[in-house]
């Protein structure tokens, strides 16, 4: 019998990803998703939506007696760090309170195979380069707090034997397909919003910060494709067949641009100036964060490998005017 996979948050730019991967290689999917951030356009074809919250308890119920999932991954949450300082609560109630009331229900009906998209939020300020697994943990935001919170309650979990989880730390998701484009509702990612400025469709991007003690004195960051992460969650789900009861992993490609370097390269695929004014620091922003990812290698067996800067940049523009030009 095909897999049955419950995806909450499939209606998301890294769900949907994933989701079109788990269809392809023949497994049932559930997508549980409120669509306050997400887009109903944005699950594939084969996929059946149950539009909810993960915190519903009477509807989260009522999928899991009805569908019986052999596992599930969660993306569904609240993404964005700079609105996450400005309403902590709503954060903690979504990504650590509806969470639990999910994980409760999920145990309660028998499902105990669980991936978490965690983030690279969790460690702060990185202390050295490459940022490995064993890195301290310090979020430097309530949106990194939230999801160490549930690290914290998956690791006990798990301890208990209540379930085995994998917990999936991503550094920069990007790059599109035509199942995946990234359009978030507060959309704060660089890459979106310079491929916006180059169309003509926003204003000149804001560049935050070019003094920082980086080479040309803007942001390093790991950009990793999202297909890339959609191939790591279907290797996390074999990890979790195979009996692993616990493994908290980095998803990264391994390798650090600008945002100068970045948006070289949005002008050379797209053939478009960006228009750019420097803004100053956000704060909380890392002037670096790249990952190491020899732990995703050697556990999952996992390797990135359509995370190149022009690729992803050339799939996030061919997404960008699907979307936006037809
Ligand atoms: N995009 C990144 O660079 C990145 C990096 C690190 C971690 N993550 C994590 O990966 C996950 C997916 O990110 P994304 O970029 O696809 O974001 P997204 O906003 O595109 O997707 C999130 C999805 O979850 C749904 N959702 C939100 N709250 C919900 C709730 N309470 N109940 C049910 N559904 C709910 C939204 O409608 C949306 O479809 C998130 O948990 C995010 O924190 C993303």
């Amino acid at each position: 019998m095909a897999p049955r996979i419950l995806v909450a948050g499939g209606a998301g730019f890294i769900g949907a990803a994933t989701t079109a991967h788990l269809l392809a290689r023949g497994d049932e999917v559930v997508v549980l998703d409120n669509l306050s951030t997400g887009h109903a356009d944005a699950i594939p074809a084969g996929a059946t939506l149950i539009e909810a919250s993960i915190g519903d308890r009477a509807a989260v119920a009522s999928l899991l007696s009805s569908f019986k999932p052999d596992a599930c991954i969660d993306f569904a949450g609240l993404i964005a760090t700079g609105e996450s300082m400005e309403q902590p609560g709503r954060y903690f109630a979504t990504n650590v309170g509806e969470t639990l009331v999910f994980l409760d229900a999920l145990i309660a009906a028998g499902v105990e195979k669980f991936v978490f998209s965690s983030s690279a939020a969790v460690y702060g300020e990185p202390q050295f380069l490459p940022i490995p697994e064993t890195h301290r943990t310090a979020p430097t935001s309530v949106y990194g707090a939230t999801k160490l919170h549930i690290e914290e309650a998956l690791s006990w979990m798990a301890r208990q034997g209540t379930l085995q989880y994998a917990a999936l730390r991503y550094f920069n998701a990007a790059g599109g397909s035509p199942q995946a484009i990234e359009r978030h509702a507060v959309e704060t990612h660089l890459i979106p919003l310079a491929l916006a400025a180059a169309a003509g469709d926003a204003p000149t991007l804001r560049l935050f910060g070019d003094d920082y003690p980086t080479p040309d004195g803007t942001c390093i960051r790991d950009y990793v494709h999202v297909e890339d992460l959609a191939t790591a969650h279907l290797a996390a789900l074999a990890a979790l067949d195979r009996g692993t009861k616990e493994s908290v992993v980095n998803l990264g490609s391994g390798k650090g641009f600008s945002n100068k370097e970045v948006l070289e390269g949005i002008e050379r695929v797209t053939g478009l100036p960006v228009p750019v004014v420097v803004a100053a620091r956000r704060a909380g922003d890392p002037a670096v964060l790249v990952a190491s990812n020899e732990l995703a290698r050697e556990v999952l067996g996992w390797v990135p490998v359509k995370s190149a800067l022009d690729q992803l940049l050339g799939d996030a523009w061919a997404a960008y005017r699907v979307l936006n030009h037809g």
